[in-house]
Order: C-alpha cells, then sequence, then structure tokens
C-alpha cells in the first residue's frame, strides 16, 4: 500500500497547481515502489523527485511573488527546507548508497504532503483566484495596491 495515493481531498481546485500535486504524487509511490532495489535504481527515481519539485515549488513561488507575496514568506521557508532535505537524501543515496534515509524521507515526505498542499497551497490558490491571476498568461487582473504591505503569511493555521 503506498503511502500517498491521489484523491480529490488532496485537491485545491487550481488545475496546474493540482497536476503537478498529482505528479509529485506519482513520483513519490514510483520512489517508494524502486526502495527494494540497490541504490543506483533508486537514484534515478529520487532525482526525479527532486527536479519535479524544484519545478513545482519554483513554480509556487513565482505565483506568489505575481500575486504580491514578499520575497521571504514561510510557504517559500518550508519550501528552502523540503528541497535542502532531498538534496542531501539525494547526495548520500549517490554518493554513499544509503538508502536509509531515502526510507525516512518517503514516509516523511508523504504526511508533509497534504498539510501542506491544504494550508499553504490551497492558501496560494486562493490569492490567485481574488487577484484574478491567470498562470497562462502571468495577468494578474486585480494587482496587489502599490502601497500595500507584500504578504509575508501563508495563511496556513500556524500564520499570523
Ligand atoms: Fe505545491
Ligand atoms: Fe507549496
Amino acid at each position: 500500500m503506498a503511502e500517498l495515493t491521489w484523491n480529490e481531498a488532496l485537491a485545491v481546485n487550481q488545475p496546474e497547481m493540482d497536476e503537478t500535486h498529482r505528479e509529485f504524487v506519482d513520483l513519490l509511490t514510483r520512489l517508494e515502489s524502486a526502495l527494494d532495489r540497490p541504490p543506483a535504481e533508486v537514484a534515478p527515481c529520487l532525482e526525479e523527485l527532486l527536479s519535479h519539485t524544484e519545478q513545482h515549488f519554483g513554480q509556487e513561488e513565482r505565483w506568489m511573488a505575481a500575486v504580491g507575496f514578499a520575497p521571504q514568506n514561510c510557504h517559500s521557508y518550508q519550501h528552502a527546507q523540503i528541497l535542502e532535505v532531498l538534496r542531501e537524501v539525494h547526495k548520500r543515496c549517490v554518493e554513499q548508497g544509503d538508502l536509509e534515509n531515502v526510507r525516512l524521507l518517503v514516509p516523511g515526505l508523504a504526511q508533509w504532503f497534504p498539510g501542506h498542499a491544504l494550508a499553504m497551497d490551497a492558501a496560494l490558490a486562493m490569492t490567485m483566484a481574488e487577484r484574478g491571476f491567470d498562470p497562462a498568461t502571468g495577468e494578474v487582473q486585480r494587482p496587489i495596491e502599490a502601497e500595500a504591505v507584500p504578504i509575508t503569511g501563508c495563511g496556513g493555521s500556524s500564520c499570523s
């Protein structure tokens, strides 16, 4: 049984974001099913997840900037922490053949993802909708006022 499977309860109702999240869940499942193989076969799955996650987070951060989030905000900070862990686990897998940390990473990400998607990503999706932001063109129908304070929170329950 996979640690995490896609289901509609994970949807944030922003089509591009949901598609990216579905791909993330698929790549995590693929990594999980490779865990009984040697490190040389696990590493490419991990690499694919890492590069997809770099693009996934990069996309959300470009959207955050477009709709008025400050460069330093807690959503981006959490992305940076996750990427740091993924890069380190990937490095150890490639350089030392370490699979122990990959075995810890898979359930860790499976546990982390729903909370992140339904708090921080959902809040971003809501802000995008409020501003009338079109990810395809980058157009913002209702831009944030020039004198408005940039958003540093994420809308998550632990954020003010
Ligand atoms: Fe996301
Ligand atoms: Fe995110």
